[in-house]
């Protein structure tokens, strides 16, 4: 139970409310100083017909008060609880050291699925930097739910299906000068981009094209290889860009995993009598909910790419049977999904309630494009090497002697762009600067990498300390306090980031212990002569280093002990 939890337990002895509805009115107190929780009486006001003030003075004479709490105040219409200084830093500090890397998780999750579906990148097509936000964002949940004790999977639907690809052949046919497989994505893009440019002369090309794409639908082997080829060399490039970044998938099922699974959806929507026939096409109509209909088969016959996510949501029911679908996509798809999701319903999948679309803003590079070495796309691949070239130069001002500078900037400059894309609430739209997410006085990502790196350089000089003599009552001044403070809260940070779909409440919170601990840094001589405030003081600068580590490395950014 903590403390909290421990006042609600107490208020419901004198109080006709129940324990739950005692417990969401507790608040913390803005000033400190007026204690660290306060319960508001207004409430108990209206039930009791009595000033809150008067409430609040009766109460502080019949409360009990729990354990760990030293005393209560009545402060006007509140009635405010202050714990035990002493005690409350021991109970913290032992209980953030006992988890070691465990930390701010649970079982909560314990035996439930979370299926994310984040990055799902198209193949034959740019990994732009507008994928930075699914990316991180996905990567960041798989994470945080892990920590929280779920069994994540973490999806990449690719983009593998479609009659781009009988472009891609056309274009490789007529232009390629080397086998596919040896094919980069970005020449993969230039033959994507001629095409277009000598389509618009040659229409017949797209006859060609159509042709191709249907040779790959109906397994002819050339064909089938060709476009297999292409997947694969786009997904061995991009799985040097995720690795960089710390980013994996339990599956890469993407589009063309679903031509199969889409016949028996097809099926059930027209025999319930969901779908209807208009014009040639199958669609689902959903003007009942103001939607433009969805669309299932179009006039050819052919499938699209809600059909497969139709599919594909059934599918990861039957396969994995989630506790929730995440789907991790910009806001541009809030219609898509909603279509889908409502079609779903239609179906009597009561399951539709777990799926949810978590999207967000957009992200753009500050001044446009200009960072781009060729044509109008970002590659997410230069965004990275550019934060990591800056943080290079960097690095070499700042720390000249440091061996290793070239890992360092990597962790730091990867981790920078990173933290850039998950430091806001999702929805808000980023500009990204490198000045933004390299300013290492900042509330950034380079930032939170060196007050780590700093507290290992104090424990590191320090020798350690000596765990069983930690006595952290000693710990009574405000920037341990604060420090102290910043550290337990972290755990609450992530339930709820993973309950909002949130990832930036943890960047948050991390920041919070390294702006605290950089006050405590320069406040309080960690190294005091007195033998156990130096315990003390270097248990808790342990406890900060460990929390900023745990936080880094949810959101998927390293923590290098040097830089
Ligand atoms: N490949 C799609 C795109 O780039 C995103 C796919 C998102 N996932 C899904 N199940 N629809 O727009």
């Amino acid at each position: 139970m903590n403390y909290t939890e421990a006042v609600a337990a107490a208020l419901k002895g004198c109080v006709e409310l129940p324990e739950e509805e005692l417990f969401a009115l507790l608040e913390t107190p803005k000033n400190p100083s007026m204690g660290d929780i306060a319960f508001p009486c207004f409430k108990l006001s209206k039930l009791l017909r009595k000033a809150p003030n008067a409430i609040a003075a009766e109460l502080k004479e019949k409360i009990v008060l729990p354990a760990g709490i030293e005393r209560a105040e009545a402060v006007g219409p509140y009635l405010n609880f202050f714990i035990e200084k002493g005690q409350q830093a021991q109970t913290v500090l032992t209980k953030v050291l006992d988890a070691g890397k465990a930390y701010g998780g649970s079982d909560e999750g314990k035996g439930r699925h979370v299926v994310l579906d984040y990055s799902s990148i198209n193949i034959a097509k740019p990994f732009g930097f507008h994928h930075l936000p699914s990316t991180a964002i996905g990567n960041a949940l798989y994470r945080i739910y892990r920590h929280l004790g779920y069994d994540p999977v973490g999806v990449n639907h690719l983009g593998d299906w479609g009659t781009q690809f009988g472009k891609m052949i056309v274009a490789y046919r007529k232009w390629g000068e080397k086998p596919v497989d040896q094919y980069g994505i970005r020449e993969l893009v230039d033959l994507y981009v001629r095409y277009h440019k000598e389509a618009e002369e040659h229409p017949e090309m797209d006859e060609e094209a159509r042709a191709w794409f249907h040779r790959i639908e109906t397994g002819d082997e050339e064909a089938v290889a060709l476009w297999k080829q292409m997947k694969d060399a786009t997904i061995r490039e991009v799985k040097k860009t995720y690795a960089r970044m710390g980013v994996q998938f339990d599956s890469w099922a993407g589009e063309s995993f679903y031509e199969d699974k889409m016949e028996p959806v097809i099926r059930e929507l027209k025999e319930k009598g969901i779908s209807k026939l208009d014009k040639g096409a199958t669609i689902v109509d959903l003007s009942e909910w103001n939607m433009p209909p969805c669309i299932i088969l179009k006039s050819d016959g052919s499938t699209i790419y809600a059909t497969r996510d139709l599919a594909a949501a059934c599918y990861r029911k039957e396969t994995y049977d989630f506790a929730k679908l995440l789907y991790v996509v910009a806001y541009q798809q809030d219609l898509h999904f909603k279509q889908i999701f409502k079609v779903l319903e239609l179906m009597g999948r009561d399951w539709v309630k777990d799926c949810v679309h978590v999207n967000f803003g957009m992200v753009s590079m500050e001044g446009g494009a200009f960072h781009t070495r060729e044509g109008k796309v970002l590659y997410l691949d230069d965004v990275l090497d550019a934060a990591v070239e800056k943080t290079y130069e960097i690095i070499c001002e700042k720390s000249p002697d440091l061996e290793d500078k070239r890992s360092a900037a990597e962790a730091v400059g990867v981790g920078a762009v990173i933290w850039g894309a998950l430091y806001n609430s999702r929805i808000k739209d980023v500009v990204f600067s490198y000045d933004k997410v390299l300013n290492f006085d900042g509330e950034t990502g380079p930032y939170a990498q060196y007050t780590h790196a700093r507290c290992c350089s104090v424990l590191r000089k320090a020798g350690g300390y000596d765990r069983g003599a930690l006595d952290a009552s000693v710990l009574s001044d405000p920037y341990s306090l604060a420090l102290l403070k910043a550290i337990d809260g972290f755990p609450a940070a992530v339930k709820a980031a993973g309950e909002k779909y949130e990832p930036y409440l943890v960047a948050r919170a991390v920041m919070a212990v390294c702006t605290a601990m950089n006050k405590f840094y320069y406040e309080i001589r960690i190294m005091a002569d007195d033998e156990k405030e130096r315990t003390a003081r270097l248990a808790l600068t342990d406890a900060a280093r460990q929390t900023i580590e745990i936080g880094l490395n949810l959101l998927g950014i390293q923590a290098p002990e040097r830089m």
